[in-house]
C-alpha cells in the first residue's frame, strides 16, 4: 500500500466531487464538512461516472438513477427504485498531509 498525492487541500470546495487516476485506478474525491473521502468512481447499478453525481448532505448520489452512498465508507444508503441490492463501492483511506490530499492504494 502506498499513499499518493491526489491535489493541494485548498483546490476543493465542500461538496466538490474531484476524478484522479492514479496508475490503471480511478477515483472520485469528496469534500464534505471540511474532510475528504475516496470511493471508487462507477456506480455499482450500472457504472455511471460518480465524479458527474452530486453531494447533498453527506450522501453521494448518483445522477443516472438515484442510487446513493455513504462517501465515509462507500456502503450503499440506498438502491435506485426497484433495482434491488448493488454492491457498495470501494473506498480509500486519505490523508492530508502539507497541504496535499493524499490516498492510499
Ligand atoms: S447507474 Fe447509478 S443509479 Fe443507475
Amino acid at each position: 500500500m502506498t499513499w499518493y498525492k491526489v491535489t493541494e487541500e485548498g483546490s476543493l470546495k465542500n461538496e466538490d466531487i474531484f476524478k484522479a487516476k492514479i496508475g490503471n485506478e480511478e477515483l472520485i474525491l469528496m469534500k464534505i464538512g471540511g474532510k475528504f473521502f475516496a470511493t471508487s468512481h462507477l456506480c455499482t447499478h450500472e457504472n455511471y461516472d460518480l465524479s458527474e453525481g452530486f453531494i447533498d448532505g453527506e450522501t453521494l448520489i448518483c445522477p443516472n438513477h438515484f442510487a446513493t452512498f455513504n462517501p465515509v465508507d462507500g456502503s450503499v444508503i440506498s438502491p435506485p427504485e426497484g433495482a434491488g441490492d448493488i454492491s457498495p463501492l470501494k473506498s480509500y483511506p486519505v490523508k492530508v498531509e502539507n497541504g496535499s490530499v493524499m490516498v492510499e492504494l
